[in-house]
């Protein structure tokens, strides 16, 4: 922890006005160097009063996904012990795979308040404003075989359902292989990448971009398809809160999968899929599916009554389901 975040955690628990110089023995820093933290908080965005002849007190922090803050609020045994935040960054799923290709452990979390190339499947763009929505990536490391990779798109898919709801008054539903939607729009997107020998998984980077206080109108481009908690409920939503949230579930999932003891999470998918009993199009590089969606079998792969009434298995790869 740094000068700054140790500041703040005193602030933060200091239920009255603090002295600089009680600050400063706590910190093992004079006065004037105290001063200078202050300062600097101050330019990062926390509204630090000095009460005279009392001392300093922190009115408000700064709407910002500060690590400092971050911990606080967080409930997790394994994931985000590490914590990378960066006001701007290409993509959390880029600086992830840099991270976890140079040795980076099990639970690492990588968050932006902006990326200047935020990335969907298909290498699709990701629009988000600088500090408005989330905008993160796990660094995970289960002991699993490649094949059940997408066993982590169900851990984190099921959690920001769970957070969701819990949090706020949104029912969200899952629409298979990878978003979350409120009605026909859609409010998260999760894109998961890998790296793995034949038979193991080197390491899995699980990357979330969560809609919560941007207002698609003003996107052209994702206005009639997007949406955000926002949007749906006319207020801003603590982005703190949220990211906690989803990451305490996703904990909580994570300890089960490598305990073996995920065994309802299809069922939990299953329970709020946008999918299951629709009429669906998948598509395909060169060929087109139409059918209807039975279920997610545990391995995450759609079960599909196609027009022959034959059932087909659908494993996520390159294709896109359409609803029909
Ligand atoms: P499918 O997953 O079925 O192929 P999709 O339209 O959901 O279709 P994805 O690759 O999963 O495609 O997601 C990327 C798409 O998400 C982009 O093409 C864009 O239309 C849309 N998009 C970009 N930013 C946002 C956002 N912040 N919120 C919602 N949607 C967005
Ligand atoms: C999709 O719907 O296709 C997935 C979108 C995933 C976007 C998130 S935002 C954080 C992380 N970094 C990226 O570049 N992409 C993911």
């Amino acid at each position: 922890m740094d000068t700054s975040d140790r500041l703040v955690e005193i602030l933060l628990s200091a239920k009255a006005p603090i002295s600089g110089e009680e600050m400063g023995r706590t910190l093992g820093l004079s006065r004037t160097a105290v001063w200078k933290a202050v300062r600097r908080l101050r330019d990062l965005g926390y509204e630090v009063n000095a009460v005279p002849r009392k001392g300093y007190l922190l009115q408000t922090i700064p709407d910002r996904l500060y690590s400092v803050v971050l911990r606080r609020n967080l409930k997790c045994r394994r994931l985000a012990a590490e914590i990378e935040y960066f006001e701007t960054i290409d993509s959390t799923n880029r600086e992830a795979k840099k991270s976890a290709a140079a040795g980076a452990k099990d639970g690492l979390l990588v968050i932006a308040e902006e990326q200047t190339h935020g990335r969907g499947r298909l290498d699709r763009t990701w629009t988000s404003p600088k500090g408005a929505n989330l905008l993160f990536s796990l660094v995970c490391r289960p002991p699993i075989p490649p094949q059940r990779v997408f066993r982590l798109n169900m851990v984190a898919s099921v959690s920001i359902a769970e957070a969701v709801e819990s949090l706020t008054p949104l029912t969200p539903e899952i629409k298979w292989p990878n978003d979350i939607y409120i009605g026909r729009r859609k409010l998260a997107g999760l894109l998961t990448e890998f790296s793995a020998g034949p038979d193991s998984l080197d390491y899995a980077v699980v990357g979330i971009g969560l809609n919560v206080n941007f207002d698609p109108k003003n996107h052209p481009e994702i206005s009639d398809t997007a949406t955000s908690v926002y949007a749906e409920t006319g207020r801003r939503w603590s982005r703190v809160e949220l990211l906690a949230g989803i990451l305490g579930r996703m904990d909580v999932w994570y300890d089960k999968l490598l305990a073996g003891e995920d065994g309802n999470l299809a069922s939990e998918w299953n329970r709020r899929s946008l999918v299951l009993g629709r009429e669906v199009e998948i598509r395909s590089f060169d060929d087109v599916l139409r059918g209807t969606a039975e279920t997610i079998d545990e391995s995450g792969a759609l079960i599909l009554t196609d027009e022959n009434g034959s059932q087909v298995r659908v494993t996520c790869g390159d294709v896109s389901l359409r609803l029909a």
